[in-house]
């Protein structure tokens, strides 16, 4: 395959600054010398640095769960692309459905956090998926498209190259329930063929597409070996540093 798995873990609102820094030291010894595939943790805001400093030198990359678009100013409890930058992340969540449902996120907002990302050379991953009454009612495809179309709206085809998209179909994240391998693919593809739409063939072939929601060791294998499944945005099970780290080893078989 000539895109990299990424494996990602969105750690949430979860740890506290001990447990962040063990979390990640055990992953740095389990992983953190793994190259054939690209590591990422995702931990809160308050314990950016710290991580950043515990997996420094090892192959394991930083990433943060949201940013803001504007530069610096009067907006009281908001993180810019550059602070995040500063703290040493790489890849930036844009849109996780936690956001676009809890905190009430928009498309028109996640796009401008995206292209503001990408202006300061982070690496956005953006999260797109349908609620199970969407899915009910026939319409995930619609509205997976809407949100990556709106999503990559005024996204060159030159920044597209550091855009990665994870879906993550809402009824599946934190549930236990993951999409199937075939529920998943079918997305996935369209997810592609689109991409292909908006740029062209080449993009599509290259774009990273991620799968989440409910990501687990045990099915972590079935769910990478999809075609178009080019690795795993995990929450629940990347908190647990064995966890994380088998889910990792399933995405390093599909490497050889
Ligand atoms: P989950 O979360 O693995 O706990 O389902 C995935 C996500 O929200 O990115």
């Amino acid at each position: 395959m000539d895109r990299r798995l990424l494996i990602a873990g969105n750690w949430k609102m979860n740890t506290t600054y001990d447990q962040a820094v063990e979390l990640a030291g055990a992953l740095v010894e389990k992983v953190g010398s793994i190259d054939a595939l690209d590591i990422a943790v995702c931990p809160p805001f308050p314990y950016l640095l710290a991580v950043g400093q515990a997996i420094k030198g090892s192959n394991i990359t930083l990433g943060a769960q949201d940013v803001f678009y504007e530069d610096n100013g009067a907006y009281t409890g908001e993180v810019s692309a550059e602070m995040l930058k500063d703290a040493g992340c790489k890849y930036v969540i844009c849109g996780h459905s936690e956001r676009r449902h809890v905190i009430g996120e928009t498309d028109e907002l996640i796009n401008r956090k995206l292209l503001k990302s990408i202006a300061e050379g982070l690496y956005p991953i953006l999260c797109v998926g349908e609620l199970l009454t969407e899915r009910q009612a026939g319409e995930t495809i619609e509205v997976v498209s809407q949100q990556v179309t709106r999503g990559l709206e005024g996204v060159s085809a030159t920044d597209m190259k550091n855009v990665t998209i994870a879906y993550e179909p809402v009824w599946a994240i934190g549930t236990g329930v993951n999409a199937t391998p075939d529920q998943a693919e079918q997305v996935q593809a369209m997810i592609r063929q689109l991409i292909g739409q908006i740029y062209d063939a080449s993009h599509a072939k290259e774009t990273r597409i991620l799968y989440g929601g409910s990501v687990k060791p045990d099915n972590a294998a079935e769910l990478l070996a999809c075609p178009d499944i080019d690795g795993a945005l995990v929450g629940g099970a990347s908190l647990k540093a064995d966890d994380f780290a088998r889910i990792i080893e399933q995405g390093l078989l599909m490497c050889r």
